[in-house]
């Protein structure tokens, strides 16, 4: 059969074929496990981590376009990565509507709200806050990497970024990290760190659980995203997970589904995104 098609088909598409399976050979996984360690610094050149120039392009391309679409009442199912006028993706929306319950119910009776958000990009949930409560005052905090820290200064002027810890010298209503805390090497000692300068809520949201493997690590190859690095991150065994919440002296409030499932290559389990809103004690 295969070589009455070579026969047949033009050279055009034969040699099309032939390029497209050496491709597919040759490229590596966008998601592959690494190990149930964290891999030593310097594991590979190419793995940059979030540091990087790249990431902060992407972040800002359609940032205009995501806060226009803010101020419409239409549905948010958007990002400021993925967002086009008048398409919405469910994920999104779901993940968004999460947030506005989590915002809600910690901003309940009061007509401030003091928040931290690690790994919070430029600034993103920020916008998206005030477009779910713009009657409420939301004091805006925000721990990044140094290149997306200096740009959310430029972009907010009235919010609070840090580029390092000083951001546990307050206190918040609200500290959320939404697709972020799993990138800590040590995220236990991270969370307790969240339950200590919380007064109220801490909610997690986006991080991958594995609903019976022991955690490990994987790589993301985030070239197809513009991002131009790779970074390493846990994949969280969610008994473990809520075993550390509680030893934090967090008591779980509700669970979330997100919807958002990457398929890892030579994984021993996959992983399935969720959220996780704690209450303080
Ligand atoms: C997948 S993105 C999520 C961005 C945003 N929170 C969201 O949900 O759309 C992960 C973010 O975590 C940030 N990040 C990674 N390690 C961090 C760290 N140690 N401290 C603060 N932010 C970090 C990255 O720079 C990146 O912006």
């Amino acid at each position: 059969m295969k070589k009455i098609l070579k026969k047949c088909l033009p050279p055009l598409v034969t040699d099309a074929y032939r390029f497209i399976k050496k491709k597919l050979k040759t490229a590596p996984a966008e998601w592959e496990y690494v190990s149930n360690v964290w891999p030593a610094a310097g594991i590979h050149a190419s793995v940059k981590g979030w540091n990087v120039q790249e990431v902060l392009d992407t972040y800002k391309r359609k940032f205009d376009l995501f806060e226009e679409r803010l101020k419409e009442v239409s549905p948010l199912g958007f990002s400021p990565e993925f967002v086009s006028k008048g398409s919405n993706n469910l994920v999104l929306h779901n993940t968004n509507m999460c947030f506005a319950y989590v915002l809600a119910l910690s901003a309940r009776g009061n007509s401030s709200l003091k928040v931290l958000d690690w790994g919070g990009g430029i600034g993103q949930y920020y916008a998206l806050s005030r477009a779910l409560l713009p009657q409420i005052d939301i004091e805006y905090h925000c721990k990044e990497v140094p290149f997306l820290a200096e740009y959310g200064r430029q972009l907010f002027k009235n919010a609070h970024f840090f580029a390092d810890e000083t951001c546990f010298e307050n206190s918040y209503d609200l500290i959320f990290a939404s697709g972020s805390l799993h990138y800590s090497e040590d995220w236990p000692s991270l969370l307790v760190k969240f339950a200590k300068a919380s007064s109220k809520y801490v909610y997690i949201t986006r991080l991958p659980v594995l609903p019976t493997h022991p955690s490990f690590t994987v790589v993301q190859r985030a070239y197809a995203h513009g991002y131009n690095t790779e970074y390493i991150g846990w994949f969280i065994n969610r008994a473990e997970w809520l075993k550390s919440a509680e030893a934090a002296g967090l008591k779980l409030v509700r669970e979330f589904y997100i919807g958002e499932n990457p398929v890892v290559h030579r994984a021993p389990e996959q992983c399935e995104y969720r959220g996780y809103l704690f209450r303080k004690g």
